[in-house]
Protein backbone atom coordinates (compact mmCIF):
# COMPACT_ATOMS: atom_id res chain seq x y z
CA UNK A 1 0.00 0.00 0.00
CA UNK A 2 1.72 3.48 -0.75
CA UNK A 3 1.34 6.53 1.22
CA UNK A 4 -1.69 8.01 -0.45
CA UNK A 5 -3.39 4.67 0.00
CA UNK A 6 -2.59 4.74 4.16
CA UNK A 7 -3.63 8.13 4.18
CA UNK A 8 -7.16 7.03 2.60
CA UNK A 9 -7.18 4.46 4.98
CA UNK A 10 -6.83 7.07 7.48
CA UNK A 11 -9.72 9.28 5.65
CA UNK A 12 -12.07 5.95 5.63
CA UNK A 13 -11.12 5.29 9.29
CA UNK A 14 -12.12 8.43 10.72
CA UNK A 15 -15.41 7.96 12.31
CA UNK A 16 -14.91 4.49 13.31
CA UNK A 17 -11.92 5.41 15.21
CA UNK A 18 -14.42 8.31 17.10
CA UNK A 19 -16.79 5.45 17.52
CA UNK A 20 -14.94 3.20 19.86
CA UNK A 21 -17.68 1.07 20.49
CA UNK A 22 -19.86 -1.22 18.36
CA UNK A 23 -22.24 -4.31 18.98
CA UNK A 24 -21.17 -8.04 17.34
CA UNK A 25 -24.35 -10.49 16.90
CA UNK A 26 -23.66 -13.95 16.18
CA UNK A 27 -26.67 -15.48 15.30
CA UNK A 28 -27.53 -18.58 13.12
CA UNK A 29 -28.73 -21.93 13.14
CA UNK A 30 -26.59 -23.11 15.85
CA UNK A 31 -28.89 -21.02 18.12
CA UNK A 32 -30.77 -24.44 17.88
CA UNK A 33 -28.02 -27.01 19.64
CA UNK A 34 -27.41 -23.76 21.52
CA UNK A 35 -23.54 -25.13 22.33
CA UNK A 36 -21.94 -22.05 20.37
CA UNK A 37 -21.23 -21.44 16.76
CA UNK A 38 -18.46 -23.94 15.83
CA UNK A 39 -20.43 -26.71 16.90
CA UNK A 40 -20.65 -28.39 13.16
CA UNK A 41 -17.04 -28.43 13.54
CA UNK A 42 -16.49 -29.54 17.09
CA UNK A 43 -18.58 -32.20 16.75
CA UNK A 44 -18.01 -33.38 13.06
CA UNK A 45 -21.86 -32.48 12.14
CA UNK A 46 -22.53 -33.66 8.71
CA UNK A 47 -24.95 -31.66 6.37
CA UNK A 48 -27.42 -34.51 7.00
CA UNK A 49 -27.19 -34.19 10.65
CA UNK A 50 -27.16 -30.61 10.68
CA UNK A 51 -30.04 -30.13 8.28
CA UNK A 52 -32.75 -30.90 11.36
CA UNK A 53 -31.77 -27.20 12.19
CA UNK A 54 -33.02 -25.68 9.15
CA UNK A 55 -36.18 -27.51 9.61
CA UNK A 56 -36.54 -26.65 13.02
CA UNK A 57 -35.71 -22.72 12.49
CA UNK A 58 -38.30 -20.14 13.10
CA UNK A 59 -36.90 -17.39 15.68
CA UNK A 60 -40.51 -15.67 15.70
CA UNK A 61 -39.64 -13.47 18.24
CA UNK A 62 -37.00 -11.76 16.55
CA UNK A 63 -37.26 -8.04 16.60
CA UNK A 64 -34.47 -6.67 15.10
CA UNK A 65 -36.11 -3.02 16.55
CA UNK A 66 -35.71 -4.04 19.87
CA UNK A 67 -31.90 -5.20 19.13
CA UNK A 68 -31.49 -1.87 18.04
CA UNK A 69 -33.41 0.06 21.02
CA UNK A 70 -31.02 -1.72 22.99
CA UNK A 71 -28.10 -1.36 21.32
CA UNK A 72 -29.04 2.11 21.32
CA UNK A 73 -29.90 2.64 24.94
CA UNK A 74 -25.94 0.19 25.61
CA UNK A 75 -24.07 3.35 23.31
CA UNK A 76 -23.27 1.28 20.81
CA UNK A 77 -22.49 3.19 17.14
CA UNK A 78 -22.31 0.67 15.23
CA UNK A 79 -23.05 -3.26 14.65
CA UNK A 80 -21.97 -6.33 12.76
CA UNK A 81 -24.09 -9.04 12.44
CA UNK A 82 -23.47 -12.27 10.78
CA UNK A 83 -24.85 -12.79 7.51
CA UNK A 84 -23.34 -16.25 6.64
CA UNK A 85 -21.13 -17.74 9.24
CA UNK A 86 -18.55 -20.66 9.00
CA UNK A 87 -22.02 -23.50 8.95
CA UNK A 88 -22.76 -21.43 5.74
CA UNK A 89 -26.77 -20.62 6.38
CA UNK A 90 -27.56 -17.25 5.13
CA UNK A 91 -29.47 -15.42 7.21
CA UNK A 92 -29.51 -12.82 4.09
CA UNK A 93 -31.73 -13.47 0.64
CA UNK A 94 -28.96 -14.60 -1.29
CA UNK A 95 -29.93 -16.13 -5.11
CA UNK A 96 -27.18 -17.84 -4.98
CA UNK A 97 -28.09 -20.53 -2.85
CA UNK A 98 -30.97 -22.53 -1.36
CA UNK A 99 -29.29 -22.72 1.96
CA UNK A 100 -30.75 -19.46 3.18
CA UNK A 101 -33.44 -18.43 5.91
CA UNK A 102 -35.98 -16.92 3.82
CA UNK A 103 -36.34 -21.32 3.09
CA UNK A 104 -36.94 -22.10 6.23
CA UNK A 105 -40.04 -21.56 8.80
CA UNK A 106 -39.52 -17.74 8.80
CA UNK A 107 -39.37 -17.20 5.65
CA UNK A 108 -38.17 -13.75 5.04
CA UNK A 109 -34.91 -11.98 4.78
CA UNK A 110 -33.60 -11.69 8.18
CA UNK A 111 -30.64 -9.30 7.14
CA UNK A 112 -33.10 -7.06 5.44
CA UNK A 113 -35.16 -6.16 8.72
CA UNK A 114 -31.88 -5.83 10.95
CA UNK A 115 -30.18 -3.23 8.46
CA UNK A 116 -33.59 -1.40 8.50
CA UNK A 117 -34.06 -1.40 11.99
CA UNK A 118 -30.30 -0.37 13.18
CA UNK A 119 -29.96 1.75 10.31
CA UNK A 120 -33.30 3.88 11.83
CA UNK A 121 -32.08 4.27 15.25
CA UNK A 122 -28.97 5.73 13.84
CA UNK A 123 -26.22 2.94 14.23
CA UNK A 124 -23.43 2.54 11.57
CA UNK A 125 -24.17 -1.10 9.53
CA UNK A 126 -21.67 -3.55 9.35
CA UNK A 127 -21.93 -7.26 7.61
CA UNK A 128 -19.72 -10.24 9.06
CA UNK A 129 -19.40 -12.76 6.42
CA UNK A 130 -17.60 -16.09 6.84
CA UNK A 131 -15.56 -16.77 3.80
CA UNK A 132 -15.18 -20.21 5.23
CA UNK A 133 -18.54 -22.25 4.38
CA UNK A 134 -18.66 -25.86 5.58
CA UNK A 135 -21.87 -26.38 3.39
CA UNK A 136 -20.80 -25.64 0.16
CA UNK A 137 -19.78 -28.54 -1.80
CA UNK A 138 -16.77 -27.10 -3.31
CA UNK A 139 -15.23 -26.23 0.02
CA UNK A 140 -12.60 -28.29 0.68
CA UNK A 141 -13.70 -30.48 3.48
CA UNK A 142 -11.71 -33.89 3.83
CA UNK A 143 -7.62 -32.89 5.28
CA UNK A 144 -9.33 -29.41 6.20
CA UNK A 145 -8.32 -28.03 9.00
CA UNK A 146 -11.37 -27.44 10.32
CA UNK A 147 -14.34 -28.73 8.44
CA UNK A 148 -16.53 -31.04 10.28
CA UNK A 149 -15.84 -33.85 7.49
CA UNK A 150 -12.09 -32.98 8.07
CA UNK A 151 -11.48 -37.42 8.63
CA UNK A 152 -14.35 -38.90 7.00
CA UNK A 153 -13.24 -41.25 4.51
CA UNK A 154 -16.14 -40.52 2.70
CA UNK A 155 -14.93 -37.04 1.59
CA UNK A 156 -11.06 -38.23 0.81
CA UNK A 157 -11.92 -38.59 -2.99
CA UNK A 158 -14.65 -35.78 -3.45
CA UNK A 159 -13.78 -33.21 -6.32
CA UNK A 160 -13.54 -30.05 -5.46
CA UNK A 161 -13.53 -26.88 -7.82
CA UNK A 162 -12.55 -24.56 -5.25
CA UNK A 163 -12.97 -21.96 -8.09
CA UNK A 164 -16.82 -22.58 -8.24
CA UNK A 165 -16.71 -21.70 -4.22
CA UNK A 166 -14.68 -18.34 -5.34
CA UNK A 167 -17.43 -17.14 -7.93
CA UNK A 168 -19.93 -17.92 -5.20
CA UNK A 169 -18.75 -16.60 -2.43
CA UNK A 170 -17.28 -13.27 -4.64
CA UNK A 171 -21.47 -13.23 -5.73
CA UNK A 172 -22.48 -13.65 -1.94
CA UNK A 173 -20.14 -10.38 -1.15
CA UNK A 174 -21.74 -8.54 -4.20
CA UNK A 175 -25.06 -8.98 -2.84
CA UNK A 176 -24.50 -8.04 0.75
CA UNK A 177 -22.84 -4.51 -0.76
CA UNK A 178 -25.37 -4.19 -3.50
CA UNK A 179 -28.78 -4.58 -1.83
CA UNK A 180 -28.92 -3.00 1.44
CA UNK A 181 -27.61 0.24 0.70
CA UNK A 182 -25.09 2.00 2.16
CA UNK A 183 -22.72 -0.65 3.99
CA UNK A 184 -20.40 0.65 7.05
CA UNK A 185 -18.15 -2.12 7.73
CA UNK A 186 -17.55 -5.36 5.90
CA UNK A 187 -16.17 -8.00 8.32
CA UNK A 188 -14.49 -10.82 6.86
CA UNK A 189 -13.86 -14.32 8.78
CA UNK A 190 -11.17 -15.50 8.52
CA UNK A 191 -7.91 -17.02 6.59
CA UNK A 192 -5.60 -19.65 8.01
CA UNK A 193 -2.97 -21.82 7.02
CA UNK A 194 -2.54 -21.33 2.60
CA UNK A 195 -6.31 -20.03 2.67
CA UNK A 196 -5.32 -16.54 2.25
CA UNK A 197 -5.13 -13.44 0.62
CA UNK A 198 -5.02 -14.34 -3.39
CA UNK A 199 -6.36 -18.18 -2.60
CA UNK A 200 -9.95 -15.78 -1.80
CA UNK A 201 -8.87 -13.34 -4.50
CA UNK A 202 -9.11 -11.43 -2.45
CA UNK A 203 -7.64 -8.21 -4.66
CA UNK A 204 -10.39 -8.40 -6.96
CA UNK A 205 -13.02 -9.12 -3.97
CA UNK A 206 -11.84 -5.82 -2.58
CA UNK A 207 -11.86 -3.94 -5.81
CA UNK A 208 -15.69 -4.73 -6.47
CA UNK A 209 -16.51 -4.34 -3.06
CA UNK A 210 -15.23 -0.51 -3.20
CA UNK A 211 -16.58 -0.16 -6.38
CA UNK A 212 -20.11 -0.22 -5.10
CA UNK A 213 -19.04 0.78 -1.60
CA UNK A 214 -16.32 3.39 -2.14
CA UNK A 215 -15.85 4.32 1.88
CA UNK A 216 -16.33 1.16 3.54
CA UNK A 217 -14.07 -0.34 5.80
CA UNK A 218 -12.78 -3.61 5.99
CA UNK A 219 -11.63 -6.15 8.44
CA UNK A 220 -7.67 -7.70 7.99
CA UNK A 221 -9.11 -11.05 7.92
CA UNK A 222 -8.90 -11.67 4.07
CA UNK A 223 -5.17 -12.25 4.75
CA UNK A 224 -2.29 -10.03 3.64
CA UNK A 225 0.37 -8.58 6.18
CA UNK A 226 -1.57 -5.73 8.04
CA UNK A 227 1.07 -4.53 10.01
CA UNK A 228 3.63 -4.40 6.94
CA UNK A 229 4.87 -0.75 6.45
CA UNK A 230 3.26 -1.27 2.73
CA UNK A 231 0.57 -3.53 3.32
CA UNK A 232 -1.21 -5.36 0.55
CA UNK A 233 -4.52 -3.37 -0.91
CA UNK A 234 -6.59 -6.19 0.82
CA UNK A 235 -4.98 -6.14 3.97
CA UNK A 236 -7.94 -4.53 5.25
CA UNK A 237 -8.66 -0.77 7.23
CA UNK A 238 -8.52 -2.34 10.62
CA UNK A 239 -6.39 -5.44 12.63
CA UNK A 240 -8.60 -7.30 14.86
CA UNK A 241 -7.73 -8.96 17.68
CA UNK A 242 -9.91 -11.57 18.90
CA UNK A 243 -10.28 -12.34 23.08
CA UNK A 244 -7.78 -10.16 23.66
CA UNK A 245 -6.83 -6.58 24.22
CA UNK A 246 -2.79 -5.96 22.54
CA UNK A 247 -1.05 -5.23 25.84
CA UNK A 248 0.71 -1.77 23.71
CA UNK A 249 -2.30 -1.25 21.78
CA UNK A 250 -1.54 -2.32 18.07
CA UNK A 251 1.35 -0.44 15.78
CA UNK A 252 2.92 -1.31 11.92
CA UNK A 253 6.26 -2.33 11.72
CA UNK A 254 7.77 1.13 11.35
CA UNK A 255 5.80 1.68 14.83
CA UNK A 256 2.77 3.98 13.29
CA UNK A 257 -0.08 3.51 15.33
CA UNK A 258 -2.92 1.33 13.00
CA UNK A 259 -6.47 0.85 13.33
CA UNK A 260 -7.75 -1.54 15.42
CA UNK A 261 -10.88 -3.27 17.38
CA UNK A 262 -11.01 -6.10 19.87
CA UNK A 263 -14.00 -8.12 19.42
CA UNK A 264 -15.18 -9.66 22.95
CA UNK A 265 -17.49 -12.00 23.74
CA UNK A 266 -20.09 -11.45 26.68
CA UNK A 267 -19.37 -14.66 28.47
CA UNK A 268 -16.83 -17.61 26.10
CA UNK A 269 -18.69 -17.65 22.91
CA UNK A 270 -19.61 -15.97 19.91
CA UNK A 271 -22.89 -18.09 18.63
CA UNK A 272 -25.85 -19.04 21.85
CA UNK A 273 -24.21 -21.01 24.58
CA UNK A 274 -27.73 -22.43 26.68
CA UNK A 275 -25.31 -23.46 29.67
CA UNK A 276 -22.36 -20.79 29.13
CA UNK A 277 -22.69 -18.35 32.30
CA UNK A 278 -19.63 -17.04 32.60
CA UNK A 279 -20.42 -13.71 31.70
CA UNK A 280 -18.45 -10.71 32.07
CA UNK A 281 -18.93 -8.21 34.92
CA UNK A 282 -20.17 -4.38 33.63
CA UNK A 283 -17.24 -3.06 35.55
CA UNK A 284 -15.20 -5.68 33.50
CA UNK A 285 -16.60 -4.22 30.34
CA UNK A 286 -16.69 -0.88 31.10
CA UNK A 287 -12.96 -1.28 31.38
CA UNK A 288 -12.06 -2.87 29.30
CA UNK A 289 -14.00 -0.44 26.82
CA UNK A 290 -11.24 2.02 28.67
CA UNK A 291 -8.35 -0.30 28.00
CA UNK A 292 -9.18 0.10 24.08
CA UNK A 293 -9.63 3.56 23.95
CA UNK A 294 -6.67 4.32 25.95
CA UNK A 295 -4.57 1.90 23.59
CA UNK A 296 -5.83 3.61 20.63
CA UNK A 297 -8.44 1.26 19.99
CA UNK A 298 -12.28 0.13 19.74
CA UNK A 299 -14.29 -2.54 21.33
CA UNK A 300 -16.81 -4.80 19.35
CA UNK A 301 -18.75 -6.16 22.19
CA UNK A 302 -20.37 -9.78 21.41
CA UNK A 303 -24.08 -10.68 21.99
CA UNK A 304 -25.57 -14.23 21.04
CA UNK A 305 -29.34 -14.43 20.46
CA UNK A 306 -31.05 -17.60 20.90
CA UNK A 307 -33.10 -19.77 18.69
CA UNK A 308 -36.45 -17.56 19.65
CA UNK A 309 -34.41 -14.39 18.41
CA UNK A 310 -34.14 -12.89 21.89
CA UNK A 311 -31.02 -11.71 22.89
CA UNK A 312 -30.15 -13.55 26.62
CA UNK A 313 -31.16 -11.88 29.87
CA UNK A 314 -27.87 -11.37 30.68
CA UNK A 315 -26.50 -10.19 27.99
CA UNK A 316 -29.23 -7.56 28.16
CA UNK A 317 -28.69 -6.70 31.97
CA UNK A 318 -24.72 -5.93 31.12
CA UNK A 319 -25.02 -4.10 27.96
CA UNK A 320 -27.92 -2.02 30.29
CA UNK A 321 -25.73 -0.92 32.84
CA UNK A 322 -22.78 0.04 30.94
CA UNK A 323 -25.14 1.98 28.63
CA UNK A 324 -25.89 3.54 31.59
CA UNK A 325 -22.60 4.29 32.88
CA UNK A 326 -21.86 5.47 29.26
CA UNK A 327 -24.40 8.03 29.27
CA UNK A 328 -22.93 9.93 32.16
CA UNK A 329 -19.77 9.47 31.25
CA UNK A 330 -19.30 9.40 27.16
CA UNK A 331 -17.27 12.01 26.69
CA UNK A 332 -14.64 10.15 28.28
CA UNK A 333 -14.86 7.28 25.45
CA UNK A 334 -15.80 8.60 21.74
CA UNK A 335 -13.69 10.66 19.65
CA UNK A 336 -11.23 10.10 22.40
CA UNK A 337 -7.70 8.40 22.03
CA UNK A 338 -4.72 7.67 23.96
CA UNK A 339 -2.92 10.07 25.78
CA UNK A 340 0.68 10.83 25.97
CA UNK A 341 1.53 10.08 29.20
CA UNK A 342 2.56 6.63 30.87
CA UNK A 343 -0.46 4.50 32.51
CA UNK A 344 -1.03 5.93 35.32
CA UNK A 345 -1.17 3.74 38.84
CA UNK A 346 -4.52 3.90 39.51
CA UNK A 347 -6.20 3.48 36.13
CA UNK A 348 -6.14 4.38 32.88
CA UNK A 349 -6.09 8.12 30.69
CA UNK A 350 -7.98 8.79 27.26
CA UNK A 351 -7.83 12.15 25.91
CA UNK A 352 -9.40 14.37 23.50
CA UNK A 353 -7.49 17.51 22.52
CA UNK A 354 -7.52 20.02 25.46
CA UNK A 355 -9.07 17.08 27.54
CA UNK A 356 -7.78 14.71 29.78
CA UNK A 357 -9.98 11.59 31.14
CA UNK A 358 -8.66 10.56 34.68
CA UNK A 359 -10.45 7.10 34.82
CA UNK A 360 -9.52 5.99 38.61
CA UNK A 361 -10.24 2.02 38.62
CA UNK A 362 -8.06 2.24 42.42
CA UNK A 363 -8.62 5.40 44.33
CA UNK A 364 -6.00 4.30 46.72
CA UNK A 365 -5.84 6.37 49.82
CA UNK A 366 -5.95 9.87 49.95
CA UNK A 367 -5.71 12.20 46.97
CA UNK A 368 -5.07 11.37 43.60
CA UNK A 369 -1.24 12.28 42.21
CA UNK A 370 -1.18 12.89 38.03
CA UNK A 371 2.31 12.82 37.43
CA UNK A 372 3.32 15.41 34.91
CA UNK A 373 0.43 17.36 35.50
CA UNK A 374 1.81 20.38 37.54
CA UNK A 375 0.50 23.92 36.43
CA UNK A 376 -1.12 22.52 33.39
CA UNK A 377 -4.40 21.98 34.78
CA UNK A 378 -7.40 24.29 34.67
CA UNK A 379 -10.48 22.85 35.69
CA UNK A 380 -11.17 19.11 37.15
CA UNK A 381 -14.50 17.85 37.66
CA UNK A 382 -16.63 14.79 38.42
CA UNK A 383 -17.22 13.55 34.50
CA UNK A 384 -20.36 12.19 35.76
CA UNK A 385 -22.39 14.79 37.22
CA UNK A 386 -19.91 18.15 36.33
CA UNK A 387 -19.18 18.74 40.13
CA UNK A 388 -16.07 20.48 40.49
CA UNK A 389 -12.55 19.19 42.51
CA UNK A 390 -10.21 20.79 44.10
CA UNK A 391 -6.45 20.04 43.25
CA UNK A 392 -3.77 20.64 46.14
CA UNK A 393 -6.04 21.19 48.72
CA UNK A 394 -4.14 18.81 51.06
CA UNK A 395 -1.07 20.70 53.14
CA UNK A 396 1.03 17.90 52.44
CA UNK A 397 0.29 17.19 48.82
CA UNK A 398 2.50 20.61 47.49
CA UNK A 399 5.71 19.69 48.56
CA UNK A 400 5.30 16.46 47.16
CA UNK A 401 4.29 17.85 43.76
CA UNK A 402 7.27 20.06 43.47
CA UNK A 403 9.46 17.05 43.41
CA UNK A 404 7.54 14.90 41.08
CA UNK A 405 6.14 17.67 38.83
CA UNK A 406 3.00 16.37 39.14
CA UNK A 407 -0.85 17.69 40.65
CA UNK A 408 -2.83 16.32 43.50
CA UNK A 409 -6.69 16.09 43.11
CA UNK A 410 -8.74 14.87 46.39
CA UNK A 411 -11.67 13.01 45.64
CA UNK A 412 -14.84 13.50 47.88
CA UNK A 413 -14.47 10.83 51.24
CA UNK A 414 -15.06 7.18 50.95
CA UNK A 415 -14.71 5.01 48.53
CA UNK A 416 -14.86 5.61 44.60
CA UNK A 417 -18.57 7.48 43.53
CA UNK A 418 -19.20 4.81 40.77
CA UNK A 419 -17.73 1.60 41.27
CA UNK A 420 -17.52 0.68 37.87
CA UNK A 421 -15.23 3.31 37.01
CA UNK A 422 -14.83 6.80 38.57
CA UNK A 423 -13.90 9.43 35.92
CA UNK A 424 -12.19 12.64 36.52
CA UNK A 425 -12.29 15.57 33.57
CA UNK A 426 -9.31 17.61 33.52
CA UNK A 427 -9.19 20.31 31.49
CA UNK A 428 -6.09 21.31 30.28
CA UNK A 429 -4.68 24.90 29.40
CA UNK A 430 -3.39 23.20 26.49
CA UNK A 431 -3.42 19.46 24.97
CA UNK A 432 -0.19 17.70 25.73
C1 LIG B 1 -13.45 -16.55 14.84
C2 LIG B 1 -14.37 -17.66 14.99
C3 LIG B 1 -15.70 -17.22 15.12
C4 LIG B 1 -16.08 -15.86 15.47
C5 LIG B 1 -15.03 -14.86 15.19
C6 LIG B 1 -15.19 -13.56 15.87
O1 LIG B 1 -12.35 -16.66 14.27
O2 LIG B 1 -14.19 -18.63 14.03
O3 LIG B 1 -16.64 -18.17 15.34
O4 LIG B 1 -17.07 -15.52 14.57
O5 LIG B 1 -13.79 -15.29 15.17
O6 LIG B 1 -14.03 -12.81 15.88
Amino acid sequence: MEVQLVLERDIRTKWFLEARYGMFIHWGLYAIPARGEWVRSNERISNEDYETYFEQFNPTRYQPKEWAKLAKAAGHQYVVMTTKHHDGFCLFDSQLTDYKAGNTKIGKDLIREYVDAFREVGIAIGFYYSIIDWHHEHYPAYGDRYHPMREHEAYKNKEVDFSRYIAYMHGQVEELVTNYGKIDIMWFDFSYDHMSGEKWQAEQLIQMIRSHQPDIIIDNRLGGNFMAAEPENYAGDFYSPEQIIPPGGVVDELGRPVPWEACLTLNNHWGYHASDNAYKSPRQIVRALVECVSKNGNMLLNVGPDAEGEIPKQSKEILSSVGDWLSRNSRSIYGCKAASLAKPEWGRYTQNGRFLYAHIFDRGIGPIYFQGLKGKIKRARLLADGSELRSGTMWMAEQYSDIEGGAFISLPGGDLPDELNTVIELELYEPL
